[in-house]
């Protein structure tokens, strides 16, 4: 990467392509369902976040070529995404799950409505994504490989998230807690830069171990800024978790390796971009930015 890469810029601009489309799709379900679930949808999808599993969709597939742009598969996919990992927060946030009432600077959705509208918005979301997903032009076969892709993900994900909640009350070891997190974050990160890669080639490029390199840099990155940033920059409650028993890496090997392991992940991922060329620097930046990251 060159060090003089402009990430912000990069950043903003995925940002306002991904968001159009998410107000576009949140817009046309609105017209015709209910008010108050589509509110609490729209609240989700466009309450802010750093949208950067979408950022890494478009520069991987812009890596390998292709277009990330305003119509393009690249983008359908980098907002099907995030509908996903919108739906993931709403529940994550829910008083059975981690009980939080602030995300992205604002109150959680069941704080912002209520309870059972979080999580009717959460399981639209999910499937919006794969209706969004599925109704670019006909006739692309990539568009139902990354369907396949997005569902794998999410099941991971909910994998995750139920040994996440085992892990409160049964502390796991090391390799136990690599394995949740893998699953409950890993794996979507992971999606990124794969539905890229398949969004702009048709096949994986094998990138699928880097991703979840990637993903677990990104978690452990989570989980020490839960130990170390405040709420404010967060725009979450910050030292929550180990009240909360969560298995994280700060917990059971301190902060400093904890980062050691995080700079290590994000550095074998970034030798497999390595070979990329020119190309990839917005996905280099990115990489970087999963561990240098303030919130
Ligand atoms: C938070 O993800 C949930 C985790 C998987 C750790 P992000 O940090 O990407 O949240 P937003 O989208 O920027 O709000
Ligand atoms: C959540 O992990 C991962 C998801 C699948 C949503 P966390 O519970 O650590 O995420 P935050 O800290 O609430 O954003
Ligand atoms: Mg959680
Ligand atoms: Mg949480
Ligand atoms: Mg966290």
């Amino acid at each position: 990467m060159a060090p003089s890469f402009a990430l912000d810029p990069y950043l903003a601009g995925v940002a306002a392509r991904v968001e159009g489309e998410l107000r576009r799709a949140a817009e046309a379900g609105a017209r015709g369902g209910p008010a108050r679930l589509w509110e609490a949808m729209t609240y989700a999808l466009l309450g802010g976040g750093k949208r950067l599993r979408p950022a890494l969709v478009c520069a991987t597939a812009e890596a390998f070529g292709a277009d990330a742009g305003e119509g393009s598969l690249a983008l359908r996919f980098a907002a099907s995404l995030e509908m996903i990992h919108t739906y993931s927060l709403v529940h994550d946030d829910l008083p059975c799950m981690d009980d939080d009432d602030l995300r992205r600077g604002r109150p959680t959705v069941h704080k912002a409505f209520d309870e059972a509208t979080a999580v009717l918005a959460g399981d639209a979301l999910q499937s919006l994504a794969f209706e969004h997903l599925l109704g670019g032009p006909p006739g692309d076969g990539r568009a139902a490989l990354l369907a396949g892709l997005l569902a794998s993900g999410a099941t991971r994900m909910v994998e995750g998230q139920s040994l996440d909640l085992e892990a409160e009350t049964r502390a796991p070891d090391l390799d136990g807690v690599l394995d949740l997190q893998r699953r409950k974050t890993g794996a979507l990160l992971a999606a990124s830069v794969v539905g890229g890669a398949i969004a702009a080639t048709g096949t994986d490029q094998g990138l699928g171990p880097a991703g979840l390199r990637l993903g677990l840099a990104f978690q452990i990155a989570d989980d020490l800024l839960d130990l170390t940033a405040t709420t404010a920059d967060l725009g979450k409650r910050a030292g929550k978790d180990s009240a909360a028993g969560k298995g994280t890496l700060p917990a059971l090997l301190g902060l400093e390796e904890a980062r050691r392991r995080a700079d290590d992940y994000c550095e074998e991922a970034l030798q497999a971009f390595a070979g990329l060329g020119e190309r990839a620097e917005a996905l280099r930046a990115l990489a970087r930015f999963v561990v240098s990251r303030r919130k």
